[in-house]
Parts: C-alpha cells; structure tokens; sequence
C-alpha cells in the first residue's frame, strides 16, 4: 500500500551566526492510510521541526530543507510548486499544534474562519459552508453549534478552541492529519475526548494521522507504530506492541524503563540521567553514546546507520543485538 505520508531522510538545517545548526539529521517516517504513527522523544529531538518540514512550513529564508523523499500518498512534495504547495495544506495534509492560538485568528469570528477554509479549498458557496462548519463543530463535540460560529476565540476555553481547530483540520477530509502534542495544554479528561475525536474521525474517513506526544500512555492508546527520536535522528521504529515489549534501541529502552507502567496513562517520559546532546554539540559517534549503558568504544566513533530488522523494525545502533539481553 502507498503510505499516506512518507519522509526519506529528512534533514533540516537553520541558518545562524556561527553558520549553519542541523536541527534534523536523518528522519525518515512514513504512515499508512488509516493508521497512527506515534512520534516520541525528548523535547529538542526534532519531533517538531519535522512536522513543519512536512508540512512545507518552515521558513525558507531560515531553514534549508533536504530528504531524499517527501510525498504525500503520490505527490511528490518536494517538486511541487509554493503555491501547488500551500494549497495542499488544510485539504490533503492539515496540522493541530499544541497551542490552538497559533492556528485561530483572535479577531475573526469561529465560523468566518472554518467557511474561508472551504470557500478557499472547495471554491464552496456561504450556506454550504456555513452548513458543513456548523456539522463539523457539532462532531467534534460543540454544543450549540450555530451560536458558537460567531464566537471569538477568546470567548472559548481552551478545550473548546482546540476542538475547534481540531474541526478546521478536518473540513477537507484531510489524507494526513499531523498532530503536534495536540493535548498536551489540555486537561486529561479533555485530552481523551480529542484524541478520541481523532480516531472517530479517522474511522470514519480512513486518514493517516501522525502524532507527536510526550505521554507513552497516549501511545498506548493510539499508536499503530511509533517512531523514537533522538538528536535529531530516528532511533528506533516499530509497531507499538513490539516497541513496548523488547525495546531495540537502548535510547528507547531507557525510556520505557523510566516509566513505572508504559500503558499507563497520564506517565510522561522521565528525563533520563544526562542531557540530550545541542545540535551544535553532537558527539561524532553515535548520537546516545555519552547517555548509554551499552556503550562500546565503537560507538563513540560510528554514527550508526539506520538497519532494518528481520522483523520489519528499524533501529539506529550499532550494538542492538545485545540489548535484548543486556
Ligand atoms: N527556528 C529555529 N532556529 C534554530 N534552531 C531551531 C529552530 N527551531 C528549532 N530549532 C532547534 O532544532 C532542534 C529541534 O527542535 P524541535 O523540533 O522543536 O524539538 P522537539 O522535539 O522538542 O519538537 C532543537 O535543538 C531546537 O533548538
Ligand atoms: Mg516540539
């Protein structure tokens, strides 16, 4: 099957003073049409970075992106055209961040905001429009629906606009829903019904989503495979049930052992001793090698490569075959 969404060797570099800061060195990821790929990893990672890459949001003045692949079912992303770019996003692949401010227009009305998303991406009529964003907030949970389209954001809690935002992301039946920490600023009885939103909205339509989450009891619950990130590269891919049950790579090993209950919900990744490498200061072996309990003196002169596994999964490490045992 095609993925819905596929990043080869995704690098992301950003232009400073002291010359160019690799914020992305290596991601490649990919997601199937229907399914949830989890994104994990300690915060300075590149989980967000390459979201925006993604979604062809980083700024170019700025930033000099560069993959092998970037394509969103068929179309090749990196081809494409600004424009043919940007009208991609909000119709095919469409984005929820953390913070629903950052997608909300303070001083439009709720409702101005999710017709112009149908009037710009379906050339649709005011009344069908109207209609369509009045259903959609009315699925995502909004009581009242036809009093709420002349809200303003700030009349909202931040449940509510990020339901909101939750339903502009959906108006165009998006392929590819990308997800970054979408929750996190939510209580956890609200950040249940979103991400249970979410999957009803994917069982619904079939749309891959990709999301990025700090809570392994989120990815427990909805995550079909998950991707480790670390300085800047993917560490380790799997299917969920055989990432939580052996674990290949020590960086994802060390993370689920922080953890009490990996299932659990509501357990956030501990830090683990030491500190992540800064992308100017990454070590010239393997990026984990100052951190890791398995480190051999190979490690700190090899970057590993990203290996695929008899079983499918990928992992990143030149010594993953004695981390089951270690
Ligand atoms: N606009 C930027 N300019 C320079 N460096 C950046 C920029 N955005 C992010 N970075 C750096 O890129 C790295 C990855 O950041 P990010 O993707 O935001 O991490 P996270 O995994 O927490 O989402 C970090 O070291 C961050 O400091
Ligand atoms: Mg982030």
């Amino acid at each position: 099957m095609t993925p819905a969404l596929e990043l080869e060797a995704l690098a992301v570099d950003f232009a400073s003073d002291r010359g160019p800061i690799t914020a992305v060195e290596d991601v490649s990821l990919r997601v199937l049409p229907g399914r949830t790929l989890c994104v994990v990893g300690e915060s300075g990672s590149g989980k967000s970075v390459s979201i925006l890459a993604a979604m062809g949001l980083l700024d170019p003045r700025r930033a000099t992106v560069r993959a092998q692949g970037l394509r969103l079912g068929n179309v090749d992303l990196l081809t494409l055209t600004d424009d043919r770019r940007r009208a991609l996003n909000g119709d095919r692949i469409a984005m929820v961040f953390q913070d629903p401010m950052t997608a909300l227009n303070p001083y439009l009305r709720i409702g101005t905001q999710l017709t112009e998303v149908l009037d710009v991406h379906r050339k649709m009529a005011k009344n069908e429009a109207t209609s369509q964003a009045i259903a959609m907030l009315r699925a995502v949970g909004i009581s009242a629906p036809e009093s709420r389209m002349r809200s303003y954001p700030h009349e909202l809690s931040g449940g509510m606009r990020q339901r909101v935002v939750l339903a502009m992301a959906l108006l165009c039946q998006p392929d590819v829903l990308l997800a970054d920490e979408p929750t996190t600023a939510l209580d956890v009885t609200i950040q249940a019904q979103v991400l249970q939103l979410i999957r009803d909205s994917q069982a619904r339509t079939g749309m891959a989503v990709v999301l990025v989450t700090h809570d392994m009891g989120v990815v427990a619950h909805m995550a079909d495979d998950v991707a480790v990130l670390y300085g800047g590269l993917v560490v380790e891919r799997a299917p969920v049930a055989d990432l939580f049950a052996a674990p290949r790579h020590p960086y994802t090993r060390a993370l689920l052992a922080s953890i009490p209950s990996a299932a659990q919900r509501g357990h956030r990744l501990q830090a683990i001793s030491g500190v992540p490498p800064s992308p100017q200061a990454r070590p010239p072996g393997c990026v984990f090698a100052p951190r890791c309990a398995f480190a051999a003196p190979i490690c700190q002169t090899v970057r590993p490569v990203e290996e695929t596994l008899a079983d499918g999964r990928t992992v990143r490490c030149s010594r993953h075959a004695d981390v089951l045992h270690g």
